[in-house]
């Protein structure tokens, strides 16, 4: 849940490169930014010195120019987990001597413990960060072992065993990056946070996901966990964290081409990633994609399939259930990634775990997966990002192929996986030219939905309820996940409370919470589940409720209607996308940035 970027090199604007690399990696916290520079000795200063740039909030059109020429730069764009927003819990940190600095992504679970510890040597701490205990704990190890090696070994020798030792130390998953005043290296440890190396001519960098560094360079080494690099501008050396064995880099060539994602003439990238779904699910209807053959047979011959995945992944694996019994006949499992790690005891080598991720950096997914594979569960993933952890964790990736999903909130990246779902158990139920046909239905769906006149219908309703604090949303059967993730397309965008119901729920309490003019949106698709759903939205009515109906066709009941044509179990996806244009245009009518909502990341890499 942070962006981390460090450059080493010949370039003395190493700190506007390092803040171009923050820019791009902004979408993985924007709580603040901060970027320390080590700025060589001068003639009236015989020690190089770390000069720190750090502010709370967005990056926005703030500049770096007065940061000092330096070859040697860190950049951190943070999500608080210890200590509030604020300008000191800001990264960089340094030490007591102001001569080592440091940017971490994740949580030290003791950090407590070695704070104490610390304040006993007498360390003083500014701020409220765990972050900020590891460049003491470093500085205090270093001072150790300067008094007993300080003859014989190198200040480069001594920081990176210091380095090692704490990180050791440090329980949780972290990745760390030290850089010292007195030494022209980076030190960088990793266990559980991603942490890439890339490699240039002359210069490296480290970066935490590899699409930030193809401006400078696509030779990268995606670092495992018990892993210290030290990097020089012409070096790039590993250890093991446990035993300083030397380890070999493998260096991988990206042939991705650099998607700079701009938003062109949409004022957010939320709309334009709703928009270019129907492109997305139109390719996905007609492509020719082998993988949907080799995950089907992959499904056929488990003993066992389960889905898993977090927010609005879940979601998607939820429905996913619903699809393969419709479609495919086929019983299927679904957790929540946070969940799944203390549901997975049965699981065997004949087992089959399809985690679903857009990222492909969740932890609570890569936490669950890995658990998976120790009892010999086959992986495949369903993730939108090539050379993510989850990628390469994969023993079989389908990648969504959706582009860049910018926007925090998760639009195109659900459908897609709605859409593939649908295609797979088509395949596995020998029906694959039907599901085909049916998804190439919805994406002419979808293009309706964006007509003027629709889009107009769905803002007439944002500009009805977008003062409302509470709104629930209900659906049956494949609607009900549509629901959950139309809920929280509502709240994270617009901080309206949106609770999403299986609406045979209602009755058993949540009714409870409907008063006159709560809005009720209930989704209506046209098979089994319609009279029972009408029941459920009759009932609201019956309480005062507002119902916004989502229908193939409009009833009296509703007190406003959103038309949604019928294509079957593939309506799911032109129905959900009624919810994510909701989600951006209360957004953006109570004046919010549906890009980055407040406290959210777009990958959530830590606990
Ligand atoms: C989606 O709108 C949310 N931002 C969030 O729930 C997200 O879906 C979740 O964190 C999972 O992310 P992933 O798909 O990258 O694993
Ligand atoms: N735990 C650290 C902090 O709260 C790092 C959080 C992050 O990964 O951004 O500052």
């Amino acid at each position: 849940m942070c962006g981390i970027f460090g450059y080493i090199g010949k370039k003395y604007d190493s700190a506007k490169i390092v803040f171009n690399g923050l820019k791009t990696l902004e979408y993985r916290g924007y709580d603040s930014w901060g970027i320390a520079a080590v700025a060589k000795k001068t003639s009236s200063s015989n020690q190089a010195t770390i000069i720190i740039k750090k502010k709370a909030g967005k990056i926005g059109d703030a500049n770096v120019s007065d940061l000092p020429r330096s070859t040697i730069s860190l950049g951190h764009t943070r999500w608080a987990t210890h200590g509030g927003v604020t300008d000191i819990n800001a990264h960089p940190h340094l030490d007591c001597t102001g001569t080592l600095a440091i940017i971490h992504n994740g949580i030290i679970e003791n950090y407590d413990e070695i704070k104490r510890e610390l304040v006993d040597f007498g360390h003083r701490f500014i701020s409220e960060t765990d972050t900020e205990v590891a460049i003491h704990l470093i500085e205090e190890t270093l001072k150790k072992l300067q008094k007993r090696y300080s003859a014989t070994k190198t200040h480069d020798e001594l920081l990176t065993e210091a380095v090692r030792k704490s990180f050791n130390r440090f329980i949780g998953s972290n990745a760390i990056i030290v850089v010292s005043a007195k030494s022209e290296v980076f030190l960088a440890a990793k266990n559980g946070s991603p942490l890439v190396v890339g490699k240039g001519d002359g210069e490296n960098f480290l970066a935490s996901d590899a699409h930030a560094l193809l401006p400078y360079t696509r030779t990268v080494h995606f670092m495992e966990d018990e892993t210290l690099v030290k990097v020089a501008k012409d070096s790039i050396s590993l250890y093991a964290l446990s035993s300083t064995r030397a380890k070999i880099p493998h260096f991988t060539h990206l042939s991705w081409k650099e998607t700079v994602t701009r938003k062109g003439n949409y004022p957010h990238f939320m709309l334009k990633e709703i928009v270019e779904q129907k492109d997305i699910i139109g390719r996905i209807a007609i492509e020719n994609n082998p993988k949907i053959a080799t995950v089907s047979q992959a499904i056929i011959k488990s003993y066992g399939t389960y889905i898993v995945g977090c927010g609005t992944a879940a979601y998607a694996g939820l429905a996913a259930t619903y699809i393969f019994s419709k479609i495919a006949k086929r019983h299927i499992n679904f957790a929540v990634g946070s969940e799944f790690s203390y549901l997975l005891d049965f699981l065997s080598p004949k087992s089959l775990v399809i985690a679903l991720s857009q990222s492909g950096e969740t932890i609570d997914v890569l936490d669950a997966v890995k658990k998976a594979k120790e009892k010999g569960a086959k992986l495949i993933a369903m993730v939108n990002v090539m050379g993510s952890t989850l990628y390469r964790m994969a023993d079989e990736v389908l990648l969504l192929g959706a582009g860049t999903e910018t926007a925090v909130v998760s639009t195109k990246a659900f459908t897609a996986k709605l859409a593939y779902l649908i295609l797979l158990a088509s395949k596995i139920a020998g029906y694959e030219d039907e599901g085909r046909n049916a998804l190439k239905k919805a994406a002419l769906v979808l293009r309706r939905i964006f007509e003027p006149d629709s889009t107009r219908n769905i803002r007439r309703l944002v500009d009805t309820i977008y003062r409302k604090e509470h709104l629930y949303v209900i659906g049956r059967g494949i609607s009900y996940p549509l629901a959950l993730e139309t809920a929280l397309k509502i709240k994270e965008a617009s901080y309206i409370h949106a609770e999403g119901f299986a609406a045979g729920e209602l009755k058993h309490g949540v009714i409870a919470l409907i008063e006159k003019g709560t809005p009720c949106i209930a989704y209506l698709a046209n098979d089994e589940t319609y009279g029972a759903n009408l029941a459920g939205a009759m009932e609201m009515k019956a309480r005062g409720g507002y119902i916004i109906g989502v229908s193939y066709k409009p009833h009296e009941v509703f007190d406003y209607y959103i038309p949604v044509d019928d294509v079957g179990i593939a309506t799911s996806i032109p129905a959900v996308t009624i919810g994510q244009l909701l989600g951006y245009y209360l957004a953006v009518k109570r004046g919010l940035d549906p890009d980055k909502p407040r406290n959210l990341a777009k990958s959530v890499t830590v606990k």
